[in-house]
């Protein structure tokens, strides 16, 4: 990788990013504020403020905060605690340096919503934002200033338990939903008492772990880098994110907790971030075992001098860095501007004026029937319907129905990985929902069947016998929340346990079936997919699941949620993405083309699908023009028509294909959608617009460019239908 050539020509290309780059309420104002800080601290003072613990209910953190020697802790909650704390740093130590609070705030605080990728799911970056804001108000209000969130990492292999925690597989939707969640937590002022600073992770490619494995090698070519994995990052940082957590993973043989190249010269030249960076867990520390650095003090020179300013958890700044500045090894200057970065958070924060939190706020804020209401929205837009055949769905209010499998009546585990101040008593599980939305709540019948693991099948013949003698039988199948998130990756996504015999016995009744899937990635479901007749995902859907899968299945909602990912058949598929490179050899009829023997080369469902209880018919495809410059920005239209008998939102999706450039494209690109609500019969013209920003790419010298050229663009409901229509670059 090159590192330093390119930056007179990036520094032109994005400018736009750079503009943008304003963290809410920035102004070169506060800089002589900070200089005047900087000015009267020690270097102990200063290395203290780099520091930041876990925990903070310990003697020793205590004695930190009041010498003012931490600058932050993580995992500390509540207005009592953080207050307590906080009244030690501002009030005892010399120079009266607030600590930040920091927390994992990934899909709610009290309030919790569906995990991430289901709400990615929901295409719609207008809810996320409100589900972030719900968030941030709540954990402000019980002491926090920063989230770790959003986690924007991009990932193509489901193995990877974290793929629970980013937006899916694409660039596009992925950069969105990053810069929704940044406006969620932040809003348009870090210091007001509903908003919370965020930090955007895992800076980079930690997504790409070979093998799926978490925590493992990647090796992504700098094009790669720049066209699939930095874009959600840069989208975060053009939206005004405060910070960002470098990644655990090594990087083409630098670790990301190390990386110059992706620290300094791409965040702060290319794209002018001026907030700071927080390694992840003892990242730092870690860069021992990676073999990079050979004692603790270089590994604290590599990652101070790569752009890491906060040490989260492994000391490793607190104890190296004293002799490190003593050897002259790292200069004042290299401190100060790491406090400077730290600094300026805080005082964006308005910690420096409200270092407290009013103890009252908690029972105001926390789980409203308004966050509730948003909660419940939030999860029916994040179910997908990936089959209804015969129109079994929705279900008859008065039909009998079985509700049966391990997961139909689990608090826990709707609550999903990430689980913050969630609490498994506050969360709706399918059968409640299900009973409560029936006409008798004693038509709804349950039986788990089995558990999410191990081999027990006793518990199948009560399932099948309440199966024959219901009119329906939802089977509740999928992941316990522990199978999906950090640490959490799985060499086999098939349902776990004997969950899918238990839908075969229960399917061999006879009876009308419906599969509801509860898990944190795609699973691969062959044999459900072909033999059951309707199957919903529903992921973690938070503490509303059970009201929002009830609305589903009985048509108080229709479905409108579509795949952030590309579902495989088989795990021996993956990586799996609909973004893939053409090959020389495209499948085809013949052998001698990409594919497998075993197995088709097609997924089980495409990125961007979803079914409706309506149809939706696309026509009309119209350009405004059908030659443009590089420069130029181009119209694209279809008409959008409801087709079928009930109201419902479509997510018209549009793709383009640059047919040929100096480098191998992709052989579709999201580069535009929109959730268009319609009744039956009413049809819509919706417009997209391409420009350089959706056309470029970066070529063999990693310049973002239009290149000239014939391009195709499709306006359809996923990655694989739509309308098609062409255009030239000229
Ligand atoms: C490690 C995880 O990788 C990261 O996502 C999280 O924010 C930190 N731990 C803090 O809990």
């Amino acid at each position: 990788m090159n590192h330093r050539g390119g930056l007179v020509v990036w520094a032109i290309i994005l400018i736009p990013v750079m503009l943008a780059a304003q963290i809410p309420g920035y102004g070169t104002e506060i800089e002589s504020r900070i200089d005047a800080m900087v000015a009267q601290m020690t270097l102990d003072e200063k290395i203290g403020q780099l520091q930041q613990y876990a925990g903070g209910e310990s003697a020793e953190h205590r004695e930190m905060a009041a010498a003012g020697r931490v600058g932050s802790f993580l995992n500390v909650r509540g207005a009592e605690s953080t207050n307590a704390l906080q009244k030690l740093a501002v009030e005892n130590s010399r120079l009266g340096i607030p600590l930040m609070f920091g927390l994992d705030v990934i899909h709610g605080y009290k309030t919790l919503f569906p995990i991430p990728l289901a709400e990615a799911a929901s295409w719609n970056p207008e809810l996320v934002e409100r589900a972030a804001a719900v968030a941030a108000r709540e954990a402000r209000a019980c002491g926090i200033h920063w989230t770790f969130a959003p986690m924007v990492d991009i990932a193509r292999d489901p193995r990877w338990g974290r793929i629970a925690e980013g937006s899916g597989e694409d660039p596009y939707l992925g950069a969105t939903l990053a810069a929704a969640r940044v406006h969620g937590f932040q809003g348009m002022d870090l210091s007001a008492p509903d908003r919370i600073a965020a930090c955007v992770k895992h800076y980079v490619a930690y997504g790409a772990a070979e093998g799926g494995r978490d925590y493992n090698t990647t090796e992504v070519s700098e094009r790669t880098l720049r066209d699939v994995y930095l874009p959600p990052f840069a989208a975060a940082v053009r939206a005004g994110a405060a910070t960002l957590m470098s990644a655990f993973n090594d990087l083409n043989g630098i670790p990301a907790s190390a990386n110059p190249f992706t620290l300094t010269d791409i965040l702060r030249h290319e794209w002018g971030f001026k907030g700071f960076v927080v390694s992840d867990w003892n990242s730092i520390g870690e860069l021992l075992n990676h073999g990079i650095a050979a004692d603790s003090a270089e590994a604290a020179w590599r990652a101070l001098s790569a752009g890491i300013e906060m040490d989260m958890e492994g000391r490793i700044y607190k104890n190296a860095l004293p002799g490190l500045v003593e050897r002259g090894l790292v200069s004042t200057a290299a401190i100060d501007e790491a406090v400077r970065r730290i600094l300026r958070i805080k005082i964006l924060l308005g910690l420096f004026e409200n270092p407290y939190t009013d103890p009252d706020l908690e029972k105001q804020m926390l789980r409203t029937p308004e966050n509730l209401a948003i909660a419940r929205q939030m999860a029916r837009e994040s179910i997908v319907l990936l089959k209804n055949d015969k129109n079994i769905l929705p279900l008859s209010r008065s039909a009998r129905v079985a509700v049966i499998g391990p997961l139909a009546d689990r608090q826990q585990d709707l609550l999903g990985t990430w689980a913050c101040e969630g609490e498994a008593g506050d969360v709706i599980t399918l059968l409640q929902g299900i009973r409560s939305a029936a006409v008798k709540p004693d038509l709804v019948l349950h039986a788990r069947g089995c558990d999410v693991l191990g081999s027990d099948r006793s518990g199948f013949k009560e399932a099948i016998q309440l199966a024959k003698r219901s009119d329906v039988v939802i089977a509740v199948v999928g992941e316990s929340a522990d199978l999906s998130g950090e640490a959490s990756s799985r060499a086999d996504l098939a349902l776990p346990g004997v969950q899918e015999q238990l839908v075969q016995e229960v399917a061999a009744t006879g009876k009308p079936l419906v599969v509801v899937l509860l898990a944190g990635r795609p699973l691969t479901i062959p044999w459900i997919a072909e033999q059951v007749p309707a199957i919903l995902m529903a992921w973690h859907g938070g503490v509303q699941a059970g009201s929002a899968v009830a609305d589903v299945l009985f048509g108080d909602y229709n479905p409108s949620g579509r795949l952030p990912l590309t579902w495989p058949r088989t795990v021996g598929q993956v990586p799996l993405y609909y973004n893939h490179k053409n090959t020389g050899r495209p499948t085809n009829e013949q052998k001698w083309s990409t594919k497998y023997l075993d197995w088709p080369i097609t997924p089980q469902y495409v990125f961007g699908f979803g079914r409706s209880y309506s149809t939706f018919a696309y026509s009309h495809l119209s350009l405004d023009k059908n030659e443009m410059g590089p420069r130029a920005m181009l119209t694209v239209s279809a008409v959008v028509k409801n087709s079928g008998r009930v109201a419902g939102d479509e997510v018209v999706q549009l793709y383009v294909r640059d047919l040929a450039g100096s480098v191998t494209r992709p052989v579709k690109e999201l580069k535009g959608f929109k959730r268009v609500y319609l009744e039956p019969g009413e049809s819509r013209k919706i417009e997209f617009t391409l420009g350089p920003g959706e056309l470029g790419f970066h070529d063999a010298h990693h310049r973002h460019q239009v290149e000239p050229g014939r391009f195709k663009v499709w306006i359809g409901p996923n990655s694989a239908e739509g309308i098609e229509g062409d255009f030239c670059v000229r």
